[in-house]
């Protein structure tokens, strides 16, 4: 096997990513510009994505507290399906608490290669398993092996979407799975029949699409659960740059099938005028037009219309990133600010207002953030910024009412 890869780890140069020192292909060397990954990247490993991975060891160690709690002597099994560099089953290696094991997947041999010269690198061999396999056949054999994962982590190129049931098949009763997504376009309804033909969803292009995409996301792991007699409870969905990432809890039985498909529906929303509403799945109670202003409505869905994140699971994985240091979450302030701004999300409607968006279809200038938060609840509405889009807000307050206040803002500063 050495061998085999010995002209090709000449090009291996050893990168950082929190407490691991690991071997990687320069991204540097395989970018265009510095920027885009180039396909030639013998095994990937994209930088940016250390928030992803960092957010992935705090959401992990936070449902291993809230099993370990119930069982603390359960040892805890992980699926790392598609490993690359393997700097994503490193770190957690390093960071959880034991007992756990960690199978770290790739269907790229030189992958399997590379994870194991950075294990030896790293000293960390000890529960964690190799295997080079489709990652889709290694979940449905565990499926008819009755060897089931506590959490499937699912980080593919582009989308998930043939992922999903073999991963829903493979997860344990009331385990945990973190799917990426990076094919944003189509989820946020750039490409109409992209998102039809991979999600089975129409799409919207609104002016609050990135949440949208995450809610098609949602909507689609839920559709493949129902007919397993499973249901899915979303604990953090995050837009991040240029990906999503949702890790949702998997349960059982017909009840929560029952509460799923309540949180299931269409999105209403007015190009016009910025009006958004939610329908359930009785297609013969949507309107057409406009409550606000009368134009054609858009709609999107079937999606998720439920809430996205869980409370307590996002406190929980706050309390252990203020616990940790810098060195081992590099991304820990980025983090703080995304938590928190996720746990004010939490119970407001569906959809956020685009400030910037809004004041330049208006043709007026920007009030500050803080002017248009005081303005917003001094009429008795709520406010909260959302984690998706720093000019955005949450809010109760009706399209015409905020666009009253943001005009008045505006002629007062003028
Ligand atoms: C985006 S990379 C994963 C990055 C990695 N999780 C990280 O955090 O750095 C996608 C990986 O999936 C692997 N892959 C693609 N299809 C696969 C399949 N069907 N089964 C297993 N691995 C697969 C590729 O070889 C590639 O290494
Ligand atoms: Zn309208």
């Amino acid at each position: 096997m050495g061998m085999r890869f010995e002209g090709i780890d000449a090009k291996l140069s050893i990168a950082e990513e929190g407490e691991i020192k690991f071997y990687t292909y320069s991204p540097a060397e395989f970018s265009t510009g510095g920027k885009a990954l180039l396909k030639s990247m013998p095994v990937f490993y994209n930088p940016i994505q250390e928030i992803n991975r960092s957010l992935t060891l705090l959401a992990y160690r936070a449902f291993q507290n809230s099993k370990q709690q119930k069982n603390s002597e359960e040892s805890f099994h992980i699926l790392d399906s598609m490993a690359a560099s393997g700097i994503r089953t490193l770190r957690l290696a390093k960071f959880l608490d034991k007992p756990f094991s960690i199978t770290a997947n790739d269907l790229n041999p030189l992958a399997i290669h590379l994870i194991r010269k950075n294990m030896e690198l790293n000293h960390l061999s000890e529960s964690i398993y190799l295997t080079n396999d489709d990652c889709l056949h290694l979940m449905t054999n565990s499926k008819v092996k009755r060897e089931f994962f506590d959490i499937i982590d699912i980080d593919p190129f582009g989308t998930p979407n043939i992922f999903i049931s073999p991963a829903l098949h493979a997860i344990k009763k009331e385990g945990l799975l973190a799917i990426t997504a990076t094919d944003t376009p189509v989820l946020f309804g750039v490409g109409k029949n992209a998102c039809i033909r991979k999600y089975n969803v129409f799409p919207l292009r609104s002016t609050f699409s990135k949440e949208v995409g995450l809610r098609v996301l949602l909507y689609y792991i839920a559709k493949h659960a129902h007919p397993l007699m499973r249901a899915i409870k979303p604990m953090l969905s995050v837009s991040f740059d240029h990906y999503i990432r949702v890790f949702v809890q998997i349960i059982k039985g017909e009840e929560a099938i029952r509460t799923n498909i309540q949180n299931t529906g269409y999105i209403l929303w007015c190009a016009k005028c910025d009006w958004r509403g939610t329908t359930d799945l009785n297609i013969l109670n949507v309107p057409h037009q406009c409550p606000n202003c009368g134009s054609k409505l858009d709609f999107g869905g079937p999606l998720w219309i439920g809430e996205i994140h869980e409370d307590k699971f996002v406190q929980e994985l706050n309390e252990i990133n203020l616990e940790v240091p810098k060195e081992v979450i590099p991304s820990k302030a980025r983090i703080e600010r995304t938590l928190q701004r996720i746990s004010e999300e939490i119970s407001f409607p569906l959809g956020y207002y685009d400030v910037h968006k809004i004041c330049d279809k208006l043709q007026i200038s920007v009030s500050s953030m803080k002017e248009i938060e005081d303005a917003i609840k001094s009429q008795g509405f709520n406010f909260a910024r959302t984690h998706v889009e720093a000019h955005a807000i949450k809010s109760n307050i009706d399209i015409e009412s905020l666009k009253a206040i943001l005009i008045k803002l505006a002629q007062k500063s003028t």
